[in-house]
């Protein structure tokens, strides 16, 4: 076994984050973990010993320890892992920040409401140091330098908050920069961010000052000199302030920096605490990840355009080479059209770097803002200049990457890559609509729909953690009702269903990954709250165990639309807030038994029966009929288990139908997208989910894919088949939402299930004949990979790796039993933690060589099949008639052919039977992949 990794509170080595509950687990890995393997936790500050525990049985690899923080802190971790015959030991830290907020220094800045951009400096003399941090806090954006270095290497902070309430302390180890005694210059810029700068929707492009209008820091560098003595610099008047070469900046503005600009002096005013609370920062840090190099693009306009390759938020850098007194501009945009750079799509967000170079080289980035783009033109430059001189940088938060999947099918295997991209573009401290028009506002919709693919894919514990906060901050403010979007900048609107739903499913998911109910604990009123505030509403109407009567949002962005501005969908408004009015109650109550709060569980329990139950009253009719036929509702209905008794096979039948009727191609929006595969696999129509997921024509996903698509575009038809984009005012070319459906793939083509104990049961298909992905849990990497041996099938391979202390049952399809390791089993096993190498010959081949003697109940539900039978044999409209199917399904067609003779059909002939038979062995051919990207 090896001991890879221990996190704390979901990161590694935190420093200065608000630690109010630790939770500490370790990762590690083997193909045979030891039996009664044994765990302990020492926790010390220089080696004084603060917290520990005695050897206990590792039934988990985690730890809750409960002690007291003292602020400025360096605790060490140390767990150790024994079993009979070996102790494991890893180490690791964490740093308390000031946990009270400041008290060495002032808030300082200008008075002067009309700049944009402020400089705040101090010169200082230093002795030799052992150690020094700095603690900094600033509104709106800041970056701090020591004699010209930058410190740390993290951007935008302090992130975005609701800064009337709260506004955020980093912590940063500045020893490394003081190491020389002397003289230092600390300096720290400031614009104006998502603070003081245009933002929200409100006002075309948005309004400036939403939270205030007057720059400020505020910052303490702590030093411990050689004797041990601590030392404070602070903040104060005493501080020099200036202009800056910044002279403007804004989210969506982009950045205007003069570095010829001679800066003026300002007076340094001290300002009175600019928020209700200081905290110590939930938010991970927004670093540089990937680089891009770029290409240039033969543009029918002649300018100067990059192409990075792949669509992203960030910047782009460049080294400087222009001669002094040259102004530039970099305008970025997603797409070109008809050659040249398309920006339309952007609004009003100018999104243009602009740069007056002072002659001298050295490396050009932007600061107080960030692009979404792929493209980049340059305007200024010389028409030579080396292309090599820029990169692109993709800017988000800092989680780890923990999942990933990958098939034999490229396209899918961009779909994922686009996905993957759709989140790193919009995780920058919030999760955003889009990163590159005049929105990028947390949209509390599109988080919740995607909040559990995000969390496969990367670690978005702490990130939800942050979130979750501002969310329920919002709530206070409005008796529990969650506004549209979070931080809320543009007022009191919201209270909407499956937006609002944000404030119960962000905690719930988060918990159900990581088993760590610290999030539950902290979110629970607030969840609560969503909830009450809706059965408060729903008092006022007929039916308090209903959502009626309110302006919803519906499901936004259907095709299925009878809405002449085609945003919401036609699956009426009352069923979608009612059925996640239903779930949230739900997870409420399920919260409520996991906090043991036994009295919140019962009332919230009997709460979702009600609702149910009225649910079902309301939404279908006394014989059991569903009042809407959506794709949406079904899939809605299906998913919730919103249905009366006993008819959970006819809504799928009504859904089948359904889809049928849309030519097998899905109609849905914003709610139904990420419930239509699952409800469709989750009934036995797995088949049918994966011709749906496999479409390349609009609309599909993998239509974006054929269109080029790096990211997920916000509309079904962003692009139209003839390349051009559908110029509609809303239409952005990054937008996660309707990547949702990642999490179907790894809930069930992966197959893993997570819920109180583990499972996996992967739908195996023939349309990806290969299939390989992992996510991470408690204690270390899940990683499933199942392959069709044979072109037909007939044999099936499956490792598993199952990480310490998460045991699984394993469910395999089209079988019985299964052998693993040498060992047979019996479907629906538990299999112990490690490495599995499992394989089996399925019942039937998965893929199907039919011919016309085969019985139809073998093929009958393969909607494929059937559509091509139609045009094949004569009678196949009189065998699908209501009853005959069922009376028919033993025979074959030839026996059938016969028998139809009875009714006037005559018999089919040699060459009607050559050609089903011709049919079915394209059909088999066409089941088999032949590309092969998997290693
Ligand atoms: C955003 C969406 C959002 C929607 C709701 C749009 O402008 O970009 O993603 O959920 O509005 O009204």
């Amino acid at each position: 076994m090896e001991f890879k990794q221990i996190y704390i509170n979901h990161m590694k080595n935190p420093i200065g984050f608000e630690f109010d509950n630790l939770f500490i687990n370790c990762e590690v890995t083997a193909n045979n973990y030891p039996k009664n393997l044994e765990k302990r936790l020492i926790i010390t500050h220089s080696d004084k010993s603060i917290y520990t525990t005695d050897w206990q049985l590792a039934k988990d690899l985690n730890f809750k320890p409960i002690f007291k923080l003292d602020s400025k802190t360096r605790y060490t971790v140390l767990v150790k892992l024994r079993s009979d015959e070996k102790v494991y030991s890893r180490k690791a830290y964490f740093e308390t920040g000031l946990i009270n907020g400041f008290h060495h220094s002032q808030w300082i800045g200008s008075d002067d409401t009309s700049i944009h951009g402020i400089s705040l400096s101090k010169q200082f003399t230093l002795p030799k140091i052992k150690q020094a941090r700095l603690y900094i806090s600033g509104l709106g954006l800041y970056e701090a330098y020591i004699d010209g270095q930058k410190v740390g290497d993290e951007y935008l902070a302090p992130g975005f908050t609701n800064y009337n309430y709260y506004v955020q302390i980093a912590t940063h180890d500045v020893s490394s920069l003081l190491q020389d005694s002397g003289f230092h210059t600390l300096r720290i810029i400031v614009g104006d961010g998502w603070y003081k700068g245009k933002l929200g929707i409100k006002n075309h492009g948005g309004t400036a000052n939403q939270y205030g209008n007057i720059l400020m820091a505020n910052a303490e560098l702590d030093y411990v000199d050689d004797s041990k003595i601590h030392h404070s610099l602070g903040t104060d008047i005493t501080w020099k302030t200036e202009t800056s070469q910044i002279t403007h900046s804004g989210i969506y503005y982009g950045e205007d920096l003069d570095e010829t600009l001679s800066v003026k002096s300002l007076s340094t005013k001290e300002f009175k605490k600019p928020t209700k609370h200081l905290k110590d920062r939930l938010s991970l840090p927004i670093k540089e990840h990937e680089t891009f190099y770029p290409k240039t693009v033969n543009t029918s306009d002649r300018s100067v355009v990059l192409d990075f390759g792949q669509n992203m938020a960030g910047w782009v850098t460049f080294e400087n080479t222009l001669p002094k007194g040259t102004k530039v501009e970099l305008q970025y945009g997603e797409i070109l059209q008809k050659g040249m750079l398309y920006r339309d799509n952007l609004r009003s967000a100018r999104a243009t770097f602009t740069y007056v170079s002072d002659g001298k080289k050295h490396l050009i980035r932007p600061h107080f803002t960030y692009f979404g783009f792929r493209y980049v033109k340059l305007v200024g430059f010389p028409k030579d200049i080396d292309v090599n001189l820029f990169c692109a940088q993709a800017l988000y938060s800092d989680m780890k990457q923990i999942g990933r999947i990958q098939t034999n099918n490229s396209s899918v295997n961009q779909l994922f890559s686009n996905i993957e991209w759709g989140q790193k573009s919009n995780f920058i401290d919030i999760p955003t609509d889009c990163p590159q028009r005049d929105e990028r506002l947390g949209w509390t919709g599109d988080a919740a729909i995607f909040a559990k693919t995000a969390s496969y894919n990367m670690d978005t514990y702490q990130f939800n953690k942050k979130f979750a906060f501002d969310i329920a901050v919002e709530q206070s403010f409005r008796d529990g009702k969650v506004p549209l979007y979070v931080p809320n900048v543009d007022g009191d609107d919201g209270g909407k269903a499956v937006w609002g739903d944000v404030a119960t499913i962000v905690p719930w998911i988060t918990y159900v990954r990581s088993h760590d109910s610290t999030i539950l604990r902290q979110n629970f009123g607030a969840m609560m709250s969503w909830v009450d505030w809706i059965h408060d509403y729903a008092k006022s109407t007929k039916n308090e165990f209903l959502w009626l009567d309110s302006d919803q949002l519906g499901d936004w962005l259907a095709l299925d639309t009878e809405d002449i501005m085609h945003l919401k969908g036609k699956t009426p408004d009352e069923l979608i807030a009612s059925a996640y009015y239903y779930q949230s109650v739900r997870i409420v109550a399920q919260t409520a038994l996991i906090l043991n709060a036994k009295r919140e569980h019962e009332y919230y329990k009997l709460l979702a029966e009600k609702i149910k139950e009225a649910f079902i009253a309301e939404f279908y009719t006394a014989s059991g009929r569903l009042i809407t036929d959506t794709q949406t509702a079904l899939a809605l209905c299906l998913k919730l288990k919103l249905y009366p008794q006993g008819s959970q096979k006819r809504i799928t039948q009504k859904l089948v139908g359904r889809i049928e009727k849309d030519q097998n191609h899905l109609t849905t929006g914003f709610v139904g997208t990420p419930a239509l595969l699952p409800a469709l696999s989750e009934n036995g129509q797995n088949d049918l989910a994966v011709q749906i997921f496999l479409n390349d024509d609009y609309p599909s996903w993998l239509y974006e894919v054929k269109m080029g698509a790096t990211t997920i575009w916000e509309r079904w038809n962003s692009f139209m088949p003839d390349g051009s984009i559908s110029d509609n005012g809303m239409n952005s070319l990054n937008h996660y939402s309707t990547g949702a459906v990642m999490q179907w793939a790894y809930e069930y083509l992966l197959g893993i299930k997570q819920g109180e104990s583990l499972t996996i049961q992967p739908e195996i298909t023939p349309k990806l004949r290969k299939m390989s992905g992992y996510t991470e849990l408690d204690t270390g990497k899940l990683n499933i990979q199942w392959k069709l041996v044979d072109h037909q099938g007939s044999k099936v391979n499956l490792i598993l790796d199952l990480p310490f202390a998460n045991a699984a049952k394993v469910i395999l399809p089209r079988t019985n039993a299964w052998i693993d390791n040498g060992v047979r089993h019996r479907n629906g096993d538990i299999l112990s933690p490690g490495h599995h190498e499992i394989s089996y010959n399925p019942k039937t081949n998965f893929i199907d060589t039919f011919n016309v003697h085969t019985a139809l109940s073998q093929f009958i539900d393969n909607r494929e099949i059937t559509g091509a039978l139609k045009q094949l044999v004569p009678f196949w409209d009189f065998i699908q008639l209501p009853g005959n199917i069922e009376h028919f399904k033993d025979y074959s067609i030839l026996q059938l052919s016969r028998e139809m003779k009875g009714i006037g059909f005559s018999p089919l002939t040699e060459e009607q039977l050559e050609k089903i038979n011709q049919y079915f062995r394209t059909y088999a051919q066409s089941q088999i992949e032949e590309e092969d990207e998997l290693k």
